[in-house]
């Protein structure tokens, strides 16, 4: 999933930072009135909400409200998952009214020898729950059934295909929970997976077209609303839920950490194009590439920059601000140059103005890090050695920037 779909005319992609280009990053701290920010209260009453708009109007779309009709079913519960040290809960996320709409199958771990309500990491997976791990109880995930015969793909089991990205027992292990979710309850990810997904189930309840908003803005909808069921489960400690995500769904973690304050901090790992990096660096994946290689993740209103980066009223920077005050990660990886590593670094450099109103401590450098060695303080940067992933390294540092700043 790590190269540009082919049939589509485009320029070569750059690799070389002398042919970058030169840019000019949309002001962040000067309002659509052309005052000055220079307090927190001007940011959270003013700029804030301008900021979020331009990403609304011009790239994700409308983030709809609250779902009146939510409701969950207990489908599962494991007294002693991974060899005793957890808690296993399969909570069903019904969307609408009754049984027969949409629904999200969320798997929440949390450890077992705690009484006190626990920090929890969540953050969608891209092969259902049961990728996640070998462990036998976890649910095989329909829609991700449905998914592979969409694909017209073999069905066999993929029972912890992906546990390389999710060491849950460390998480548990330093006192953090973890909830997850597959992204395609939400929507299947290609061109047409909205006309299944919740953009068109809920578009009357929500009161919402499916063009107003994206794929990213669907899934991101979602982790909203697994914060809503964490927040009533006694397990969890309501205002210290973390949300993470990688790539695609790092894109979709910040789009959610933006638009729900009550996420406590947000990572991205490497989110590249659409996420992270800034969007006027010509290097790896540009706007023109990945609009016409997945339409679906924005609204098409962003497909009209493809010609020319320049004149987006916004660049990526400003959607990391929308973190703040909030503690905020961004990862790399020193092979995924695809994602741009400098530009995601740049674009955490670039939104510590907004930290500084808050006396929040951002990078603390202006030079890119040596691999695996993390930067920052409320903003933190590290490029881990390697590919395009979320290994332990990863996990291990937002484990220590959870401990330090969420815990
Ligand atoms: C593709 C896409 C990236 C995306 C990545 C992923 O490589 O071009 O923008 O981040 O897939 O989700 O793995």
């Amino acid at each position: 999933s790590c190269s540009v779909m082919t049939g589509f005319a485009q320029p070569p992609v750059n690799y070389d930072e002398a042919k970058v280009g030169v840019y000019q990053l949309p002001p962040l701290l000067i309002t659509n009135s052309k005052t000055k920010v220079r307090s927190s209260s001007d940011w959270d009453h003013t700029r804030r909400k301008e900021v979020l708009q331009l990403f609304k109007e011009n790239m994700y779309g409308q983030f709809p409200g609250p779902d009146a009709e939510m409701h969950v079913v207990m489908q599962k519960i494991d007294s002693s998952a991974i060899d005793g040290l957890a808690i296993s809960k399969q909570v069903r996320i019904y969307l609408s009214k009754g049984e027969n709409g949409p629904y999200i199958d969320l798997l929440l771990y949390i450890p077992a020898n705690t009484t006190q309500p626990v920090p929890v990491f969540t953050s969608l997976n891209f092969q259902g729950n049961h990728n996640i791990s070998m462990d036998e109880n976890i649910l095989i995930s329909q829609h991700y059934l449905d998914f592979l015969k969409f694909k017209k793909a073999d069905a066999s089991p993929t029972r912890g295909v992906q546990e390389r990205r999710w060491p849950v027992k460390a998480l548990i292990e330093h006192g953090y929970g973890l909830a997850t979710a597959y992204y395609g309850d939400l929507e299947q990810d290609h061109a047409d997976g909205w006309e299944t997904g919740i953009r068109t189930s809920l578009a009357h309840q929500l009161h919402i077209k499916p063009a107003d908003w994206s794929a990213i803005g669907a899934w991101a909808w979602g982790l909203s609303r697994i914060l809503d069921y964490l927040q009533t489960d006694k397990n969890v400690a309501a205002t210290k839920v973390i949300v993470m995500g990688h790539s695609r769904l790092g894109k979709t973690a910040l789009w959610a950490g933006a638009n729900d304050p009550r996420f406590a901090a947000v990572i991205s790992n490497n989110s590249g194009e659409g996420g992270a990096a800034l969007t006027r660096r010509n290097y790896g994946e540009t706007l023109s590439i990945i609009t016409k290689a997945f339409p679906h993740w924005f609204i098409s209103k962003y497909q009209s920059y493809q010609d020319d980066v320049n004149t987006l009223p916004m660049d990526q920077h400003m959607l990391l601000a929308l973190a703040a005050p909030r503690p905020l990660y961004v990862a790399s990886a020193t092979n995924d140059k695809w994602a741009d590593p400098y530009g995601e670094f740049l674009g955490a450099k670039n939104a510590e103005q907004v930290y500084a109103l808050f006396n929040k401590k951002g990078l603390g450098t202006d030079q890119m890090p040596a691999p695996d060695m993390p930067v920052g303080n409320t903003i933190r940067y590290h490029i881990r050695t390697g590919d395009h992933d979320v290994l332990l390294f990863d996990w291990m540092q937002y484990i220590k920037f959870g401990d330090e700043l969420v815990k």
